[in-house]
């Protein structure tokens, strides 16, 4: 007798990690290894994924070139960092744990740079006190992806699906995660994930922004699937502008220019050859956080001291062609083959590039459970560790730290929910249904319109400064995104096409869009990455909370707030300590 799902692709696993940066093979890794079957989805090949643009480093206070380092000055580095809005019991966490991560993936592959003494050598980043990151010259996130890939590939019990795209997750009638659905990008045919555990780590939101570090797989999927499902986003405001990306030519604009150029001496200087972070931050100047470093740059070209391509100029030719080479080979090609400029003769130009979501999935800090029975998150669409602003070097730790922590997480979860409840037939036709819409309408606007116009509306009204009144225009014109794009039509078959894949990422898209564009509009203060022109410096009352984004029952977005969580009194005297 025919089932139900007959005509679908049907997997079932203990796991599913969607996404396979960093935090989700690492999250993957954990749950094979404890002895449970994981799939694991990604939207691209194996190995492709925006880890890799953490290119300077994972920070560990291992305390190999600076004695002095250890896990209290990590975790108040990262707090400051944050400006205070961190989930302090992330923080800690990731402190404590990061060098053990670090050390096991060198058990695992990693090759790490060395000191002369043969230690895992670490360099200077901003906002960090110590030289804290381990580094592979400036090629970090490939070095780790590629030693969770090795690991994840010959881990029993662990399965690959690439170029799949999940679109929908399934919950119960109480409200427990029971399967997911997508569909294979080649064939377009659709596939139904049968399980009761679900880790999202689908990275960021990068494609909301024309002018992004981040390549066409971050269109905030994990963030919507999420919110779709009934969980709780938080601090949807604050997204890292990256100071230092490409701004010439013109194709490659966004790409990154890692931190480690400056963490290896690099200066920034403006059209009169100025050191401008001496205005803004002379203490640290060029090492000090994104958010400040790149809204100077962003200062000094609106005043007209910019770089002949709207950039500013960073320069590293000082140190000579040699250790250049050595310690920055991936930067020293990319201009060379990308800009045709020699970077050890003489300086590159750099702006301000969208980078981060310091925003996301509200999860637990110990399981990383979102407010969704059964759904986990980690790595860039959690929130929570980074606070308002999130220090380079970060995010690595983040993602071996939180990602082992969700996969344990999953595992704890199913082995205390013991009654489950399966897919029904209806799911399943309501998520194809929601597919096809596109395909089957006899008219329609075309995807890529609506995709141009979201990047327009972002980068004026959202993007590295905001006030009240491009906000609410921003939400205007979102409106009219949504309904455009609820009534795109696409043309040609199922079989590979990119621009039914955008009419699917539209939602995700113009969602995370519309909650960061509202965030913003209700927190009136500047802090970290948000700034607010008609409401400057910190606010009291936003200093003690994070904004809160859900989906109400009739499906509009509802925006709030909740305080923060009170951290412990041992570890707010970290702080006063320093202050004496
Ligand atoms: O600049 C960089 O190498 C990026 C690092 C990060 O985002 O953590």
């Amino acid at each position: 007798m025919a089932g139900p799902f007959d005509r679908f692709d049907v997997y079932e696993y203990d796991v599913l990690v969607i996404g396979a940066g960093g935090a989700g093979l690492r999250a993957a890794i954990e749950v094979a290894h404890q002895g449970s079957r994981v799939g694991v989805v990604c939207k691209s090949l194996l190995g492709k994924a925006h880890t890799v643009m953490a290119e300077g480093g994972c920070a560990a206070a291992m305390g190999n070139v600076d004695p002095q380092d250890g896990w209290t000055t990590h975790f108040m580095d990262t707090m400051k960092g944050g400006k205070f809005l961190n989930n302090w019991r992330m923080a800690q966490l990731h402190a404590q744990e990061c060098p053990d991560r670090v050390r096991e993936l060198e058990r695992w592959g990693a090759v790490f740079d060395r000191t002369p003494d043969g230690k895992i050598s670490q360099r200077a980043f901003g906002g960090h006190t110590y030289r804290r990151l381990c580094h592979v010259g400036d090629r970090t996130g490939l070095e780790l992806i590629r030693s969770l890939q090795d690991k994840a590939v010959h881990t029993d019990g662990l399965t690959v699906h690439m170029e799949c795209t999940i679109t929908k997750l399934f919950t119960d009638a109480e409200g427990r995660i029971c399967g997911a659905f997508g569909y294979w990008r080649e064939s377009g045919k659709f596939v139904v994930f049968k399980t009761h555990a679900i880790v999202l780590a689908t990275g960021g939101i990068g494609k909301a922004f024309r002018v992004t570090s981040g390549s066409w797989e971050y269109t905030g999927d994990g963030q919507i699937l999420a919110y779709d499902a009934g969980a709780e986003l938080l601090d949807m405001e604050f997204i890292q502008f990256h100071p230092t990306g490409m701004v010439w030519p013109p194709g490659v604009q966004g790409i990154l220019v890692t931190e480690a150029v400056r963490g290896e001496g690099g200066l920034l200087t403006n059209s009169e050859g100025e050191r401008f972070m001496k205005n803004v931050d002379p203490e640290r100047m060029e090492l000090s956080t994104r958010d400040i470093v790149a809204k100077a740059i962003y200062r000094e070209v609106k005043a007209g001291r910019g770089s002949p391509n709207g950039g500013v100029f960073l320069d590293i030719s000082h140190r000579g062609a040699d250790y250049i080479k050595m310690k920055l080979p991936s930067m020293y090609h990319q201009f060379k083959e990308l800009a045709d400029v020699d970077i050890t003769k003489g300086p590159m130009e750099v702006g301000p590039t969208c980078h981060y979501f310091m925003g996301g999935v509200k999860v637990e800090a110990e399981s990383q459970m979102t407010n969704v029975p059964g759904l986990f998150a980690a790595g860039e669409v959690a929130s929570g560790l980074h606070g308002a602003n999130r220090l380079g070097g970060n995010s690595l730790g983040d993602l071996l730290v939180f990602g082992r922590r969700a996969g344990l997480g999953a595992l704890d979860y199913l082995q205390n929910t013991p009654a489950r409840s399966e897919l029904t037939e209806q799911m399943i036709n309501d998520a194809e249904a929601d597919m096809l819409g596109p395909m089957q309408r006899s008219e329609g606007e075309c995807p890529y319109a609506i995709h141009k116009d979201l990047n327009k509306t972002m980068e004026s009204g959202v993007g590295i400064v905001r006030e009240a009144d491009g906000l609410k225009t921003a939400i205007e014109e979102l409106k009219t995104l949504k309904a455009r794009a609820a009534n795109v039509k696409v043309e040609g078959s199922r079989v590979f096409n990119p621009g039914w894949h955008l009419a699917r990422d539209l939602h995700n898209l113009i969602t995370v869009s519309e909650g960061v564009a509202r965030c913003a509009l209700q927190r009136e203060e500047s802090r970290g990455g948000h700034t607010r022109l008609d409401h400057e410096g910190y606010d009291d009352y936003w200093s003690t909370v994070n904004s809160i984004v859900k989906k109400a029952k009739d499906g509009t977005m509802e925006v709030g707030t909740q305080p923060l969580p009170q951290m412990p009194d041992e570890l707010k005297q970290l702080f006063e300590a320093e202050k004496k």
